[in-house]
């Protein structure tokens, strides 16, 4: 298995490149590209640990050669929020360099998986999908945004809440990835959360990653919690296209829902998504934020969607 990592050297890039060495099974190749010339001493410093994946480091001008047979391409690269900032505001500086990664990415290794990371994920993914869609070799089943951190922070939190080891609590987050996007279905838990309790852990979920970029105070937003999920989803995808499937909330291209992508639970397999699953019963609560959230989501997919058709 190939992965690559697009904005490896970054503040996400850094710490993802590392989880991946350490994670990917013996015989991986981990391929890093950066337009930051620090790259290739990432790429060496991480190939000093004892592990049987196989990194190499690639500079602004070696994308193509980091993408070529490239299985996965993982992908934080782009600017981070600054306190006051919406994911959204982050779209005229990302949009584009999604859009040129991925446009390398179809040409270098046209039967990849894509997962996405750059905000604002609600509109880079279909903006990856477009992208790929211009070239002739769009696979729905093969673009994910990673919104594994929403489902990392909703275990995180419930498990304070209720005394519950969060490694233990199987939560499903649908929706988007940002704001109030974030739809976590805390109903299903079984955990006796009341209507209350739900009602102030939801926007604490969903203005998480504020809450770090406020911490941060200019400094950036997630970026170790990110690369954490970043990590848990390519790793799950690494092993499930390698014949152990799982279950994983991820925003993904859907038919016959409300919008265009959604984050939904799905099951991967060899061919990445296998099936996209019912997300099960909404608390009255959690329908009503579902449904009020739908016209911000549809936006930011036209967004995108615009943004390569236009450009
Ligand atoms: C997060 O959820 O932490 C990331 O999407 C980064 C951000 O800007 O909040």
């Amino acid at each position: 298995m190939r992965v690559a990592v697009l904005g490896a050297a970054g503040g996400i890039g850094q710490p993802l490149a590392l989880l991946l060495k350490k994670g990917l099974p013996a015989g991986s190749e981990l391929a890093l590209y950066d337009v930051n010339p620090v790259v290739p001493g990432v790429a060496a410093d991480l190939s000093h640990i004892p592990t049987g994946v196989k990194v190499s480091g690639y500079g602004a001008e070696q994308l193509e050669d980091a993408l070529q047979g490239c299985d996965i391409v993982v992908i934080p690269a782009g600017v981070p929020r600054k306190p006051g900032m919406t994911r959204d505001d982050l779209f005229n500086t990302n949009a584009g360099i999604v859009r040129n990664l991925v446009a390398a990415g179809a040409k270098a290794c046209p039967n990849a998986c894509y997962a996405i990371i750059t905000n604002p994920v609600n509109s880079t993914v279909p903006i990856a999908a477009e992208t790929l869609k211009q070239a002739g070799v769009y696979n729905a089943r093969k673009v994910f945004g990673v919104s594994t951190l929403d489902v990392i922070r909703s275990q995180t939190f419930v498990g304070e809440l209720k005394g519950v080891a969060p490694e233990d609590i199987q939560v499903n987050v649908v929706g988007g990835h940002s704001g109030e996007t974030i739809i976590p279905l805390l109903s299903q838990l079984g955990l006796d959360i009341t209507d209350d309790e739900a009602e102030k852990l939801t926007p604490r979920i969903q203005n998480a990653g504020t809450e770090v970029v406020e911490a941060k105070a200019g400094g950036g937003s997630a970026t170790l919690s990110m690369a954490d999920a970043g990590a848990r989803f390519t790793l799950n995808l690494v092993a499930a296209l390698s014949g152990n499937g799982s279950v994983q909330c991820t925003y993904i291209a859907v038919d016959g829902q409300p919008t265009e992508y959604l984050a939904l639970p799905v099951r991967l397999g060899k061919n990445g998504v296998e099936e996209v699953l019912d997300p099960g019963e909404f608390s009255a609560y959690e329908r009503k934020i579902f449904d009020a959230m739908l016209p911000s989501l549809r936006a930011n997919i036209e967004k995108g969607i615009a943004f390569v058709r236009d450009n």
